[in-house]
């Protein structure tokens, strides 16, 4: 649209465009959908010393590769808890007794076939009536009776692969090293507010009726949105949901009846199972095998 103006003022309004344009320009108002300057560069992973993410899937896996352990972790089963005694200084540690029960390597997982390595552990025993014959061919194509339990590890590189049929023994831990303990949390059922999220739950007088453990009010009313967000914190299902227990220390190893001893508390009942693994918030043992040949 042009505006109609005396000859003039035209001239002189022009001018004025072009000292406008002609200045540095430091701030430009947009208006519209389109913006008409340039996209400013992303407030995220920007700036001096930080390192530059790439996209690819092989950067992702370089990536991942700083936080994976270099060898394979053992199926134990939790037997209880017990305490040992300091002799010197008479201090209590509580600590937790795992077993492990014929624990063989199954298989591997390669990053050429499968795109990650891990070592595919079995442990236990399992009646070959009880299970499908396409779990039978896979444990016998490896030479190994049925597994009751199996689970993968996840290691670094083909280094931490395991040969298929080895058995892993308690000493494949070192007394003093510390691992990551993950197993299944006891499961509560279906549980309130209160006890599931720790909610305060309402009064117990001044007219409440009936609902001092419910949640109240789960989301705005009529113009605050009018709806529930998602993630709303509710009355659900709790526990036997996977936990990982980091940093627990090896207190005793005893390779004959295949116990572990860890300090302190492990998720789950007696008896679950639970996978240990070198802890990835500590330094590597040292004097395990595989370590050796990795830095060979
Ligand atoms: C098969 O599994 C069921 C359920 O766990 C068990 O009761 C049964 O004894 C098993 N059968 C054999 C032959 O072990």
């Amino acid at each position: 649209m042009s505006l109609r103006l005396p000859g003039k003022l035209l001239q002189l309004s022009s001018f004025l465009w072009a000292v406008q344009s002609a200045l540095p320009r430091t701030h430009v108002r947009s208006f519209g959908i389109k913006s008409l300057n340039e996209a400013k560069p992303s407030r995220f992973n920007v700036g001096p010393g930080l390192p530059v993410l790439e996209s690819t899937s092989t950067a992702a896996l370089r990536r991942k590769a700083n936080s994976l352990p270099l060898r394979s972790g053992v199926i134990a089963t939790k037997k209880g808890m017990t305490a040992v005694f300091d002799a010197d200084t008479g201090k209590r540690t509580p600590c937790t007794v795992l077993q492990l029960d014929r624990v063989e390597v199954v298989s591997h997982k390669t990053r050429q076939k499968h795109g990650y390595f891990a070592v595919q552990v079995g442990s236990g025993w399992k009646h070959p009536s009880n299970m499908t014959k396409s779990l039978l061919g896979h444990f016998s194509a490896n030479g190994l009776s049925p597994k009751r339990h199996v689970f993968e590890f996840r290691v670094k590189d083909e280094s931490g692969l395991l040969p298929v049929g080895e058995s892993i023994r308690a000493n494949w831990f070192q007394e003093g090293q510390y691992v990551d303990a993950r197993s299944n949390t006891k499961g509560k059922g279906f549980a309130g507010v209160m006890k599931r999220h720790g909610f305060h739950g309402q009064d117990r007088s001044h007219g409440v009726s009936l609902t001092h453990r419910s949640l109240g009010s789960s989301g705005p009313g009529q113009g605050g949105g009018s709806r529930v967000y998602p993630g709303k914190k509710m009355a659900g299902n709790m526990g036997n949901t996977q936990n990982t227990v980091q940093n627990l220390k090896i207190l005793k190893v005893d390779s004959e009846t295949g116990v572990v001893v860890v300090s302190g508390a492990v998720s789950g009942p007696k008896g679950c199972t639970v996978r240990i693994q070198d802890a990835i918030k500590k330094p590597w043992p040292e004097v395990a095998p595989v370590v050796e040949a990795a830095t060979a």
